[in-house]
């Protein structure tokens, strides 16, 4: 199938030179397999279930309009999953922060999804394991 995809030109002039830089040999190549990470790192998240311990890693844009007090509302209500984070200020705009969580598997994604939700927030990353298992 074909379909026609609208991109900001920065978004795509990256994307070209990753493709490049890994050898791809055409761009169709590499947004199929981009596609197909997303698709694993979905089913992946919605597997998550039973106890989890986990770090959620954010990049995001402290100067954009609700965003801080928005994160700080996700993180009081999740207050009891939530066991610390760590806040780094990236440049005079951008800033990480890890959260580093235990607790349900469900409950872990919910404040992942929030996150992700929240406009101005530009990455993350949420990892997880299962206490004690070995991977
Ligand atoms: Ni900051």
């Amino acid at each position: 199938m074909r379909i026609g995809v609208s991109l900001p030109n920065n978004l795509l002039t990256k994307f070209d030179r990753i493709i490049e830089k890994r050898g791809y040999s055409s761009r169709s190549e590499g947004i199929r397999d981009s596609i197909r990470t997303y698709i694993t790192y979905y089913e992946w998240m919605n597997d998550v279930k039973g106890r989890r311990v986990g770090t959620i890693t954010l990049i995001y844009d402290h100067t954009k309009r609700g965003l801080s007090n928005a994160l700080s509302e996700a993180q009081h209500d999740y207050i009891d999953i939530i066991k610390s984070s760590t806040h780094i200020h990236l440049d005079h705009d951008n800033c990480l922060e890890v959260i580093i969580l235990d607790g349900e598997g469900a409950d872990v994604k919910a404040v992942a999804e929030r996150i992700m939700s929240l406009k101005g927030v530009k990455y993350v990353k949420l990892n997880t394991a299962p206490p004690g298992d070995k991977i």
